[in-house]
């Protein structure tokens, strides 16, 4: 059987695939249908520095090959994750990314600050959400706010920093070099690609927020695109997400140059999806007598 563990940023990784974040909660639904050490770690919803309602319904629309959200970072706030959901999670042997955002660069130091002081195995912050008018992709989307925030969070804590970047951009990979300067020690992308869907009964937006973010099949080719290109723009290691639904998805997204894989959408029209993607890229490996996962990661010859 090929070897599946990975590093990211001195973190080892069991198996390169993450539950990302917002699609999985805090494991607890999917505790009851796997064992969650089965997993090479889990992205977290994005926690703020206090509880947040999120968007008014409707916040969900189906589009061609996937989905639209605006949830607008609904979460109990980080007091209550540390309280009751992380303990729980740090017993599930398997790594644990706390993924974070704020309104402000000083909520977001906050939030990194209150988590530094827990055994949380590392920090991913969220400078690409699409869906809120403070904070957000606000950061994300120029090179010098996401340095900025970057260089703060970095103070505000030791653990290992993966930045979650936006494709909502003209060059993702400009972003992905004012991370790293800024001391990011991994970035993961892709954030959903902003979209809209209208009843053209009522002339009315589908969502509430009128716009949100899409992900799911129909993203993949673009999220590989940009996999591949931040990852011969930067030395520090990439998380590679967006529309990944199967193993031979999440094998083209490393060999991408993606160190480790996340699976969204896919979730929600498979709860099993993380594990069966797992399976289906042992058995690929397998056929193509690979015996170490990391082999295949950067593997694409470009014409
Ligand atoms: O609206 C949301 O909670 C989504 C967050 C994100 O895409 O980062």
């Amino acid at each position: 059987m090929a070897n599946l563990a990975v590093q990211v940023a001195g973190v080892s990784f069991k198996n390169p695939i993450i539950p990302a974040s917002g699609v999985f909660g805090y494991g607890r639904e999917y505790e009851q249908l796997f064992p969650l050490s089965k997993l090479g770690g889990i992205a977290t919803k994005g926690t703020t520095g206090t509880p947040r309602p999120g968007n008014p319904a409707p916040r969900i629309a189906e589009t061609p090959s996937g989905m639209l959200n605006s949830v607008g970072l609904q979460n109990p706030g980080i007091d209550a994750f540390i309280e009751r959901e992380l303990p729980n999670l740090l017993t599930k042997d398997t790594v644990i990314l706390a993924n974070i955002a704020g309104s402000s660069v000083e909520e977001c130091v906050m939030v990194a600050e209150k988590l530094d002081d827990t055994d949380v195995h590392m920090i991913e912050l969220n400078i690409s959400c699409p869906n809120v008018k403070q904070g957000g992709a606000a950061f994300g989307t120029h090179c010098d706010s996401a340095e900025a925030i970057t260089a703060a969070v970095r103070k505000a804590t030791k653990k290992p920093l993966v930045v979650k970047l936006s494709p909502n951009v003209t060059n993702i990979a400009e972003i992905a070099k004012a991370v790293e300067s800024a001391g990011a020690d991994a970035v993961s992308l892709i954030n959903t690609v902003l979209g809209m869907r209208i009843n053209i009964e009522t002339g009315r937006p589908i969502l509430r927020n009128n716009v949100g973010g899409m992900s799911g099949p129909a993203v993949f080719p673009l999220a590989v695109r940009m996999v591949w290109q931040t990852a011969q723009a930067i030395s520090i290691p990439v998380i590679g997400m967006g529309g990944v639904s199967s193993g031979a998805d999440a094998i083209e997204m490393m060999m991408a140059g993606a160190n480790a894989v996340q699976v969204g959408a896919a979730i929600f029209t498979d709860a099993y999806a993380p594990i069966r993607i797992l399976e289906e890229m042992e058995a690929w490996l397998d056929a193509h007598h690979i015996a170490h996962v990391t082999d295949i990661i950067g593997g694409v010859t470009p014409w």
